[in-house]
Order: C-alpha cells, then sequence, then structure tokens
C-alpha cells in the first residue's frame, strides 16, 4: 500500500508543506512516514503523520512516503526514504518487490549494506553510482512485481519517477510539479496532471518533465494533460469521527448518486446499459465491501433475467472461464485496489469488454474501463467504507431497474433518514455487545450480503470476530457455536418467515437474538418500504452498530489497525 509524494518547486518550499500534502494520502497507510530532500537530509518517524515534524525549513526537491509496512516491521529504519551505500541517493517505493530475496543476496555478495529489512531499500542500492536514466531499463528487467518509485540525488533539483503496477501521477502546478500516487495529494493546488502508463519513466524538474516509454531501451513518450475536478477536501466538521459523518451523509449522497445517474451521468449509464444487454453473463470483480455490495448486484440483474456472478477480485483467475461473450464490471471505492486491477490486466489483454462502478475519479480502474459509473458518494476518509457501500449498492439498482427490475429508487431512498431516529437504541445495544468474543450475523437473499457486510464492518473496527452467514446455512454446521448469550443478529424484513424460524431456532440454544426488523419485533427497527430499502437501511444500522461499540471500547475508529483505506499491494 502505501502513499508517495514528490514535489519540486521553482521557489523554495517549507518541508511542512511536503509533510501536508502528504497528509492527504494517509488513508493509503499510517504506520509510519518520513521526507528526504535534494540537500541530502532525510527525517523518518514511527506512527501517524504529523506535519509539524519536519519543521520549517526550506526546499527545493522533496520525496515523502507514508508506509503501511509489508517487508519488515514497523520501525523507524524501516520507515521510507531508504538510500544507497553512499547516501546520495533517496528513494520511495509503493509496492512489492517480488524477487526482493534473490536480488538482496546477489547485492550483499557485491557489497551493498542495508539499512533496513525492506524490499523497497533495493532499489535505491541498484542506482548507487549510476546514471538513473540509462539504469532505468536494466532495473526493469530486474525488478519483478509492483512499483511506483520517486528518486533523488543529492544536489539535484529533479525527481526521477518510474512505474510498473502501482499508481503515478504528475500534477501541474503554477510553480511547479508534485508526483504522487494519486490526484488527491495535490487536487488542492492543481486541476491538471498527467497520468502514468505502465512501464513508464519520467524526469522532472522545476522547469519542465520528460516522459519515456521503457521497452528495453527508453523511447520518448508524448504525455495529455487531462483535466480534472475532485470535490474540496472534506473535514469532519463537528463530528468526532469520520465514519459518523459519513453514515450520516448517505441520504444526501444516495440522493446526488440518483440526479446525477438521471443527467450528467445519463450517457455513460445507457452505454453499460447496453454493454450488459450484449453480453450473455456479467461477472462482477471486486474485494471487501465492494464485493458484498456486488453480491447484491447479482441478485437485482437475476430479477431484471440477466445471469451475473461476482468473484473476489484476489481469487478472480481461479474461480472464472471469461470469454468475449462476458462483461466484466470492477467494482472499488478508490479504484485502486490491487486485486482487482490484476484481475482486469489479465482480462484486458483477450480483449474482454469492461465497465466499472468506482467513486474515486480518473482511478486506475476506471481509466481501465470501456464504460464506467462514478458514484458521486464524495471523498471516504474513514477506512470502513459506509456511504461508499450504500452507492455502490444503489448504482447497481439502478441499472437493473433500466433492465426490468421494477422498483421505484427515489422511494427507496427516500426512507434512510429514519435509520437515525434508531441511533439510541442502537447506542444501548452496542453497550451490550463491547464485551462479546464472537458475533454472527444472519441474512437470506438480499440481507445476506448484508450480514457479511455488517460482519466485515464488525471485525475491521470493533475487533470482535464476526461472520455472516445465510441463515440457512447455519444448521449445517455453525449451530453447534451458539451457547448461552452468544449475540446473534437476524435481518428480518417484512414477509421473511424463514428467517423467523432461524432465529427461533438460535434463541431456543441460548443465543442473545438481535432482530434487525421493520415489523415490531424488538430489536432495531428499520422502517423500510420493501426488500431493497430495507437491505441498505439494515447496512446503515449495522454501520452505525458497530461505531458505537468501538466507541465504547475506545478504539481508533477511523483507522482500525494493521489496515489501510486503499489497498494498493497483492
Ligand atoms: O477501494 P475498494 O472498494 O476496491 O476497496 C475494497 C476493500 O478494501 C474495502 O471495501 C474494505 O473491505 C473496506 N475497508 C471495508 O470497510
Amino acid at each position: 500500500m502505501c502513499g508517495i509524494v514528490g514535489m519540486v518547486f521553482k521557489n523554495p518550499f517549507s518541508a511542512r508543506d511536503a509533510l501536508t500534502s502528504l497528509k492527504r494520502l494517509e488513508y493509503r497507510g499510517y504506520d509510519s512516514f518520513g521526507i528526504a530532500d535534494s540537500n541530502g537530509r532525510i527525517q523518518k518517524f514511527v506512527g501517524e503523520i504529523d506535519e509539524t515534524k519536519a519543521g520549517d525549513r526550506l526546499v527545493n526537491t522533496t520525496i515523502t512516503h507514508t508506509r503501511w509496512a509489508t517487508h519488515g516491521n514497523v520501525t523507524e529504519a524501516n520507515a521510507h526514504p531508504h538510500t544507497d551505500c553512499t547516501g546520495s541517493i533517496a528513494i520511495v517505493h509503493n509496492g512489492i518487490i517480488s524477487n526482493f530475496s534473490e536480488i538482496r543476496e546477489e547485492m550483499k555478495a557485491e557489497g551493498h549494506r542495508f539499512a533496513s529489512e525492506t524490499d523497497s531499500e533495493l532499489i535505491a542500492h541498484f542506482f548507487e553510482g549510476k546514471n538513473i536514466a540509462d539504469s532505468i531499463p536494466p532495473f526493469f528487467a530486474k525488478f519483478k512485481g509492483e512499483y511506483a518509485v520517486l528518486l533523488i540525488k543529492k544536489g539535484e533539483d529533479a525527481i526521477y519517477a518510474f512505474k510498473r503496477g502501482s499508481p503515478l501521477v504528475l500534477g501541474i502546478a503554477q510553480d511547479g510539479y508534485v508526483l504522487a500516487s494519486d490526484i488527491y495529494a495535490f487536487s488542492d493546488r492543481t486541476g491538471n496532471a498527467v497520468f502514468f502508463n505502465e512501464d513508464e519513466f519520467a524526469v522532472v524538474g522545476k522547469n519542465g518533465y520528460e516522459f519515456y516509454k521503457v521497452n528495453g531501451k527508453l523511447e520518448p513518450s508524448e504525455k495529455q494533460v487531462t483535466a480534472f475536478k475532485w470535490m474540496a477536501e472534506e473535514t469532519k466538521k463537528d463530528y468526532e469521527h469520520y465514519m459518523m459523518k459519513e453514515i450520516k451523509e448517505i441520504p444526501e449522497a444516495s440522493r446526488r448518486l440518483l440526479d446525477s445517474l438521471e443527467a450528467e451521468q445519463r450517457e455513460s449509464v445507457e452505454s453499460i446499459v447496453s454493454l450488459v444487454r450484449n453480453a450473455k453473463r456479467i461477472v462482477f470483480v471486486a474485494s471487501g465491501s465492494s464485493y458484498h455490495a456486488s453480491l447484491l448486484g447479482i441478485q437485482f440483474l437475476r430479477r431484471a433475467g440477466v445471469e451475473a456472478h461476482a468473484i473476489v477480485a484476489s481469487e478472480f483467475k481461479n474461480f472464472t472461464l471469461i470469454d468475449e461473450n462476458t462483461l466484466v464490471v470492477a467494482v472499488s471505492q478508490s479504484g485502486e485496489t490491487m486485486d482487482v486491477i490484476e484481475a482486469l490486466h489479465g482480462i484486458k489483454a483477450r480483449g474482454v469488454k469492461i465497465a466499472s462502478l468506482v467513486n474515486v475519479p480518473y482511478s486506475t480502474v476506471q481509466r481501465m474501463s470501456h464504460s464506467h459509473i462514478n458514484i458521486c458518494a464524495g471523498q471516504e476518509v474513514a477506512v470502513a467504507a459506509t456511504k461508499t457501500f450504500v452507492n455502490q449498492v444503489l448504482a447497481m439498482a439502478y441499472i437493473a431497474s433500466l433492465l426490468g427490475y421494477a422498483m421505484d429508487m427515489r422511494s427507496v431512498t427516500g426512507v434512510f433518514n429514519s435509520v437515525f431516529a434508531q441511533e439510541a437504541r442502537i447506542k444501548d445495544v452496542a453497550k451490550t455487545l463491547a464485551t462479546a468474543r464472537d458475533i454472527y450475523v444472519l441474512g437470506r437473499g438480499f440481507s445476506y450480503p448484508v450480514a457479511r457486510e455488517i460482519a466485515l464492518k464488525l471485525k475491521e473496527i470493533t475487533y470482535i470476530h464476526a461472520e455472516g452467514m445465510m441463515a440457512g446455512e447455519l444448521k449445517h454446521g455453525t449451530l453447534s457455536l451458539i451457547e448461552q448469550g452468544t449475540p446473534v443478529i437476524c435481518l428480518a424484513p417484512k414477509g421473511d418467515n424463514d428467517i423467523m424460524s432461524t432465529a427461533h431456532e438460535v434463541a431456543g440454544r441460548g443465543a442473545n437474538v438481535i432482530m434487525f426488523s421493520d415489523e415490531a419485533r424488538g430489536g432495531i427497527k428499520i422502517d423500510s418500504t420493501g426488500k431493497v430499502s430495507f437491505s441498505v437501511m439494515a447496512a446503515m444500522a449495522g454501520q452505525l452498530l458497530t461505531y458505537y461499540i468501538a466507541r465504547e471500547k475506545g478504539l481508533p475508529i477511523d483507522k482500525p489497525r494493521n489496515l489501510a483505506k486503499s489497498v494498493t499491494v497483492k
């Protein structure tokens, strides 16, 4: 994962500004951070980014890094930037060098001394004493895996940037340049960007930049400047945590999405609908919450008479046989999830059509797609997907409605606010669950993906083991885990008698049953207008429950341990 930012400006800027830009990428990882400048100064720190740590010294060129640890523990030594043996080259890296062990052994035999346990440090040693541009083709030939790298040399106001697999983009500001993992790092400074393609190298100085395709040698490459618009950075406002702010934004974000699908995104919607009509089957590819949204997408499309499947991105190639009659739909909030990108690379090479639902515009997934829809949730800062999960589900329901699934989208979204009327009740339930060891969440049909989504939320934010299951599967084994007092959340939309039977079965074995139901059955009341709104509102109630349990336990709600918002490694 990790976020990288490089800045080279005509006029000196404060090192603190460099860390402020880096802070905008903190959602990519928050284990440690560091900064190097062209005067040869390097500072590294463990923990979340604190802009004040760099001081107010003036610099002309910097590279910075915020880390999500892969190789090596969370220590100052393993924090980036890393240098070669002489200290004249400094690099920051996002990605993983897969043949790291063999290269390290080779370099060790050559006499290189390593200061860290990371794969990234090898990159600095590779360029030691060499001309950087001349050494780029041999670097690409030798280093396997994914990398976006920024490299500076002591005494030179230029950044050498190259990438394979991991994202990298150049922002063109008025008086200089910013290189970063994504546009968000510099969207406060400029709306103009140049996106790197695979296997590209650029030299960026304070007066200009040059791009090259790396193809055994360097071939000059003409690049287009893309003008982009991205919503201004959002603050927490009066909320204690982004997660709560983002849950509370759901009604507004869902309206914004529907407005946009009916107006400015109409052409994209029509294009995706026609791709679906011309395909024999749809295969969603996604991870985490986006996968759970896709499980709902399958059911919506089925009701419109369309065959659909969803495959977890990291296992995509093991579970599918894709041909030219398949439409692959990538679903990703960030559009930068490496598992999804990897899966798309595999199928793009075979000429299969790709559509996508993304939240972050101009992301890699969006740029790899033939057609895309933006889910218009606005920036989501908390690691937990909340409003973006809801908007993914709604975008899928909307497409299915155009294909024949009879449903009134406005009546679905119109009732979302009523979930907040249950907040006090949810808070009370949360208090009773804070000491739970395990929680089971059961659903059927539309509620099954929601059960899995609630369980995922509970695990990542409250650190309680949770399982989201098909209620009908419980009796095939898991029922033996139900003991006196085991919390079991049952998602029971009106008329679902089968889930009521399951609720009785677990209650009879001593479970503490918590109903999420649109009938007066105790528990948490979901005032829905039908099965689609029930599933979204149950997910919202689950998000609130998760939030209040984590708050009760005093956990770092927006940045849970070991995780990052954007998972840019395999
Ligand atoms: O950006 P993406 O939607 O591709 O991210 C996929 C998952 O990493 C993400 O949904 C993750 O599961 C969430 N943090 C869950 O709340």
